[in-house]
């Protein structure tokens, strides 16, 4: 695990957003939600799958919901915004989880968003707290998935709910890398979907909803051609948390997904009450 540790272990995080916003020239009194989405929703699809998968986890102000694999907290800060419930994130990386609670405090949002650097597979809470979980493209670095949604389904109360939309890989074609998650196959842990559903199942969920977003996902990269020469990136981008070559990284997402190496899948599961 500690490579992917490394991977995911840009230093000095926090001061490079910020570095990001001022040279786009934005107020850093007023920055918002919207101006740190191009940097802090490391997934496909960005803020617009973020907000489909609000509507599909009916979570609501009274909750505390626990994000597992939050990265810099985009999605973790968007999901309080706009349901008003408590979110606690967790992630791997301590340098992602300093940016995190760093750019929280400078949204003012620290009274209902908290983050803890910690392993999906050694939660460090106790068992039946939360009123529902998320985890955001985080499946594909993680080897013992049975570990990680047992986890999962150990700290959700009865009829919590998890939200997954996780990248899923095919039985027989291998992925070409690197990956925006991957410099190489040794830190990627793919299943097929119908394996993925059985491990959740295995875990003791029931699954609620089963979506396949493969050709939205298709739809959002079909323009990305080949890059040549230096890349042309902009101040504020995943770049700045995984590396310059993310062109490279994103071109090639763009041909598994078409090659149908890799699928991506939003799932609802469910512990049940008894
Ligand atoms: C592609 S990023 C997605 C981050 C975030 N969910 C988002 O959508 O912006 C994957 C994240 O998973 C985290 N991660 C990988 N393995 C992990 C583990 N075993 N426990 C906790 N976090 C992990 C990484 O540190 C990284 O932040």
């Amino acid at each position: 695990m500690k490579h992917i540790h490394t991977y995911y272990s840009p230093n000095n995080l926090y001061n490079k957003i910020i570095d990001g916003l001022n040279e786009i020239g934005k107020d850093l009194f007023k920055v918002t939600l919207d101006d740190l989405q191009p940097v802090d929703e490391f997934h496909i699809r960005g803020d617009v799958a973020t907000k489909e998968l609000i509507k599909l986890s009916n979570f609501t102000p009274d909750m505390h919901i626990l994000d597992v694999g939050c990265g810099v907290g985009g999605s973790t800060r968007r999901l309080s915004h706009e349901t008003g419930c408590c979110v606690t994130g967790i992630d791997l990386s301590d340098e992602y989880i300093d940016a995190a609670e760093r750019l929280t405090q400078l949204l003012n949002m620290q009274e209902r968003v908290k983050f803890h650097a910690a392993s999906a597979l050694d939660l460090p809470f106790d068992c039946n707290v939360f009123d529902g979980a998320w985890s955001i493209q985080m499946n594909m670095n993680v080897e013992d998935k049975l570990g990680w949604l047992k986890e999962v389904y150990r700290v959700l109360k009865p009829g919590g709910r998890a939200v997954l939309y996780e990248v899923c890989g095919n039985k027989n074609t291998p992925v070409y890398f690197p990956v925006p998650w991957a410099q190489d196959s040794s830190m990627s842990f793919l299943l097929p979907p119908e394996s993925f559903r059985d491990v959740i199942t295995s875990a003791g969920f029931d699954i609620e909803v089963w979506n396949d977003k493969t050709d939205l996902a298709q739809k959002a990269f079909a323009q990305m051609t080949e890059p040549m020469g230096e890349p042309n990136l902009p101040e504020l981008g995943v770049h700045l948390l995984v590396g310059n070559d993310i062109l490279t990284k994103a071109y090639n997402l763009h041909r598994n997904l078409d090659d149908e190496r890799v699928s991506l899948i939003e799932t609802v599961a469910v512990k049940p009450n008894s």
